[in-house]
């Protein structure tokens, strides 16, 4: 087997991780909680974070896995898409880690590896046929076939329209109040709520496999503004909980309609959205077969960039030298 170090940096979480193959040996994140004041991730402030923190976190991963820096045989960093400041420190640190040693050294496109997380889950999706991969992560939310591992095998069915699921729950999350990201915090305030009080849009109208958000999210905002003074905060709750079960029912809706259109019975997920546990619940009722990662592998992480450069050409040093970031558009899934 291999030993991959893999480094990802592409937003506001630094992550390395050590694979032995497919095995991960360790899986080291840093989340930066600089960004909390701001609402949002401040771009600059990112990439300050990340060369603050990719020493310590790439040390880190390699201590746990309990191997030394020469046992490394190749060095996999996403390439993009994300914050191109960020992805610079990781690019860059992946090529000195490499350069002295002469490894290789695999560019990975992050979405890419937020399609394979299902690899990291405790079934498998199946080898020998394809399968479904929902992923809902802060930027993106895509339904794809995947035929294989490598990227030119996935095959995209459907994709957002507007806003990703993330973003909506970040945004929702936000107007009730709540900090930045607004997942967890969601999802804990609406524990305590009612998912039926409030009867949301689930944007059945938009046919296929492609997903909408904005109309949810304008619906949010008016009854918002729409309440009794002073009554926010006795309605937050049933508001948390009935937005969360509007995305959750979007998503789903249209993994069902996937299922039935291409009668395949296997789904993956990946993305931040991903560790949502309605979400999870959900899905389970569908009754196929599903590979979900434990939360770690949803959230950015570096794992799931050791797990797609199984399924990517390396290049070979000097050449990777000249390997760039790619902030948008330039990635194989949009
Ligand atoms: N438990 C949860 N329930 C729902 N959403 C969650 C949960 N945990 C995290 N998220 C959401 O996941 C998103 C972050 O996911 P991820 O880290 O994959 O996105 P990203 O890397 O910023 O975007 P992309 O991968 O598209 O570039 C945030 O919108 C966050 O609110
Ligand atoms: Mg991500």
């Amino acid at each position: 087997m291999t030993l991959t170090l893999a480094i990802e940096t592409s937003c506001d979480d630094t992550c390395a991780a050590v694979l032995d193959g497919e095995r991960v040996l360790s899986n080291a994140i840093a989340s930066q909680g600089v960004h909390d004041a701001y609402g949002g991730v401040v771009p600059e402030l990112a990439a300050r974070q990340h060369v603050e923190a990719i020493g310590p976190v790439l040390a880190d991963a390699l201590r746990t896995a309990q191997v030394d820096a020469s046992d490394i045989e190749r060095v996999a960093v996403t390439r993009g898409p994300g914050l191109v400041g960020s992805l610079l420190c990781g690019l860059q640190t992946a090529k000195a880690f490499a350069a002295p040693a002469s490894l290789p050294l695999v560019p990975v496109d992050h979405m890419h590896g937020h399609l394979l997380s299902g690899r990291l889950a405790d079934q498998q999706p199946p080898e020998d046929q394809p399968h479904l991969v929902l992923v809902a992560s802060g930027g993106h939310t895509l339904l794809a076939r995947a035929n294989g591992p490598r990227l030119a095998d996935i095959e995209i069915l459907g994709r957002t329209l507007d806003d990703a699921a993330g973003e909506a729950i970040d945004k929702g999350a936000r107007m009730l109040g709540l900090g930045y990201p607004g997942g967890p915090a969601l999802q804990r305030l609406a524990a305590d709520g009612d998912p039926a009080a409030y009867a949301f849009p689930r944007s059945q109208k938009v046919p296929g496999l492609d997903f909408s958000f904005s109309g949810l999210k304008t619906a949010l905002l008016y009854v918002v503004r729409d309440l009794p003074e002073g009554e926010l905060d006795a309605r937050r709750a049933d508001l948390a909980a009935s937005y969360q079960a509007a995305v959750v029912a979007t998503l789903v809706l249209r993994v069902k309609r996937a299922i039935a259109s291409t009668g395949i019975e296997h789904v993956a997920i990946g993305g931040g959205v991903a560790a949502s546990t309605a979400l999870r619940a959900s899905l389970a009722e569908l009754g196929c077969g599903l590979s979900i990662p434990d939360r770690q592998y949803c959230t950015d992480n570096a794992a799931m960039i050791g797990i797609a450069a199984l399924a990517t050409d390396p290049v070979g040093y000097p050449e990777h030298l000249a390997l760039d970031a790619y902030g948008t558009g330039q990635g194989p899934v949009r």
